[in-house]
């Protein structure tokens, strides 16, 4: 029997479980929110979904019943029950939620001035983990994927009042998902980005590229949707004077290509332009920056010319509060901090941010390396853990295409070695460069000992990447501080390498000698030997030390030094900046080698 190859066999099971709705865009004209109070149903044995025998129920909580007579009995009841500020996890709004994971029902009610002609689309900015949807008690459908926005089309549903919907959202942990049961980030659940209406027209642009293709040439695609595929499709960039009209096909896509004296964005000059699509009825526009990314040897190139990526890893932890970052102001905070480290480049780890991010990248001037949670060691021959990958990765590709900052797209994280791991993340990187093929491609991996003072990056995976990255704890996880200053690195790839995790841990105002580990002189140390050693790696084209600041970890349990925080940021979660913040800024400010 002619064996069909693993990743061939996973591609197509991939294929048929990822079929979703189209995530609509959210620079159509017309949205409107649903952010705000929600009510919730805290149900940790899913008593709202299935009968005693773990049957479904034909009438949970999602048909938000109300008792008909004085004789009827409902147990439960969404309107008189608490609220939930939707975006928002909720673990960092109750106590009692603190370390909850299970299912919790949100409900919210609402009319809308329905329209004909119009189309309405119900999305969301991420649910974790997964999430199913019903409107006015029918099912709209399922999502699984904590960190990625997804859409289902409403128009048939909705009423002029009385609407509801209703959200299960079950954040628990499990062998199979992505990312599997063990993080190093709190596992914070719910509806925990914006929530909103989105109206269309009755044929609109569903997806859609922009990008410079070369010095003077833009280019790019359009995707309609709708009754009415073969539409003239215009695309203008008001400011330069430029614009073009294109015919789409009986598909509804086009593809497009014509000159534009643009600027080119870069970190040191973020341009924007407005650029405006229109097509039949439905017109977007939204701020596109301009530039070309591409490696040359161990170079990476951008606009045509060589950058060190001077970075910081960040999680989607709030600032000055607990709980996820959601808003532009935490963005503003996070990437401004960065910009203040001296930094060009974010990793943004280790699952898509939420979009303020990528978009307050894109005005600040930050290069941004995206990432799905495909974290540790996930499960990599089972076809339904495969499909969840892909379905998260295409849906971040999808967000964020248009996003100039964005010049990475990042398969893994420090994931073990072996056959079925490298084919899981080989189909990954195919279906990145399918749908993506203006951005580099990457991973962070593990590096090995080759002896005791040489460090040795030969993982397989290195064939298939565009640009290596690699984390490594010298003086942390791995010998003292000085083992720094005598350790060698061999790469086996003629590739660029970006330093994507290095660090040391320490709770600001935590002084003593730099001998005293949880000391913030200790995490200086740490630094001030790592420094060296990366310039002396000829390959490195950047770096990004963990972490910009500290975090919520359930896996960090130190009385008075951790209490459930990764303290490895250079600034603390009350931001407070600590000693080693300043030894990587100063190093920063002073680097003028872009190579
Ligand atoms: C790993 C991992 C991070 C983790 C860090 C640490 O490299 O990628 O997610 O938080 O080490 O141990 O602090």
């Amino acid at each position: 029997m002619h064996r069909l190859p693993f990743t061939f066999v996973l591609c197509l099971i991939g294929a048929r479980l990822c079929a979703q709705e189209p995530v609509v865009n959210t620079s159509h004209g017309h949205s409107t929110s649903l952010d705000g109070a929600w009510n919730f149903i805290i149900d940790p044995y899913e008593n709202g979904y299935y009968d005693y025998r773990r049957q479904p129920l034909p009438d949970g909580f999602f048909k938000n019943e109300k008792p008909r007579t004085k004789s009827d009995r409902v147990e439960y009841d969404f309107d008189t029950s608490p609220t939930l500020s939707v975006p928002g996890d909720w673990n960092s709004q109750l106590k009692e939620l603190f370390l909850y994971e299970g299912t919790i029902w949100y409900k919210k009610s609402f009319d809308y001035p329905v329209k004909n002609g119009t189309r309405l689309f119900l999305r969301f900015g991420a649910v974790n983990y997964s999430a199913v949807v019903w409107l006015n008690g029918e099912k709209l459908g399922e999502h699984t994927g904590g960190f990625t926005p997804f859409s289902f089309e409403i128009t048939r549903q909705v009423k002029e009042r009385g609407n509801f919907v209703v959200v299960k959202a079950d954040n628990k942990r499990c062998l199979e998902c992505v990312p599997t049961l063990i993080t190093d980030w709190w596992n914070y659940g719910g509806l925990t980005r914006s929530v909103a209406i989105i109206e269309t027209p009755g044929t609109f642009l569903e997806d859609y590229a922009v990008h410079l293709k070369k010095a003077g040439e833009i280019s790019g695609w359009v995707k309609l949707n709708g009754p009415r595929l073969q539409e003239r499709v215009s695309v203008e960039i008001p400011e330069v004077n430029a614009r073009i009209s294109v015919q789409t096909d009986d598909s509804g896509s086009a593809r497009f290509a014509f000159r534009a004296e643009v600027s080119p964005w870069s970190p040191d000059h973020p341009r924007l332009y407005r650029v405006r699509i229109s097509a039949g009825g439905d017109t977007v526009s939204e701020k596109i920056g301009f530039r070309t990314i591409e490696t040359e040897g161990t170079k990476i190139l951008l606009n045509g010319r060589p950058v060190f990526l001077k970075g910081i890893c960040i999680h989607e932890e709030a600032p000055f509060r607990s709980g996820r970052a959601n808003s532009r102001e935490d963005a503003l905070t996070l990437l401004g901090w960065a910009k203040e480290l001296g930094c060009n480049f974010v990793r943004l780890a280790h699952y898509p941010h939420n979009e303020q991010m990528t978009l307050m990248a894109d005005s600040l001037g930050l290069m941004v390396w995206s990432e799905i949670p495909v974290y540790w060691t996930i499960q990599w021959e089972n076809p339904s853990t495969y499909a969840n990958a892909l379905n998260q990765l295409r849906e971040m590709i999808a967000r964020d295409r248009n996003r100039a900052s964005v010049v990475l797209w990042s398969m893994a994280n420090e994931t073990p070695l072996g056959d079925a791991r490298l084919q899981f993340l080989k189909g990954l990187l195919r279906e990145a460069r399918h749908s993506d093929s203006t951005r580099l491609l990457t991973a962070a991996m593990e590096r090995r000992y080759l002896d005791r003072t040489t460090e040795m990056i030969d993982d397989p995976l290195g064939e298939f990447v565009d640009v290596l990255g690699c984390n490594e704890y010298i003086g942390w996880y791995d010998g003292t501080p000085e083992k720094a200053d005598s350790v060698q690195w061999k790469v086996a790839f003629n590739k660029p390498l970006i330093m994507s995790e290095l660090g040391g841990e320490a709770p600001y105002g935590n002084h003593g000698d730099s001998l005293t580990i949880w000391t913030e002189e200790f995490q200086e140390r740490v630094y001030r030997h790592q420094i060296p050693m990366l310039s002396r790696i000829p390959s490195l084209s950047g770096m990004s030390p963990w972490i910009l600041m500290d975090f919520r970890s359930p896996r960090r349990q130190l009385p008075g030094i951790q209490d459930f925080h990764n303290r490895k940021g250079l600034i603390s979660d009350r931001g407070q900046k600590k000693k080693a913040f300043y030894v990587l800024q100063e190093f920063y400010k002073s680097f003028n080698k872009d190579h």
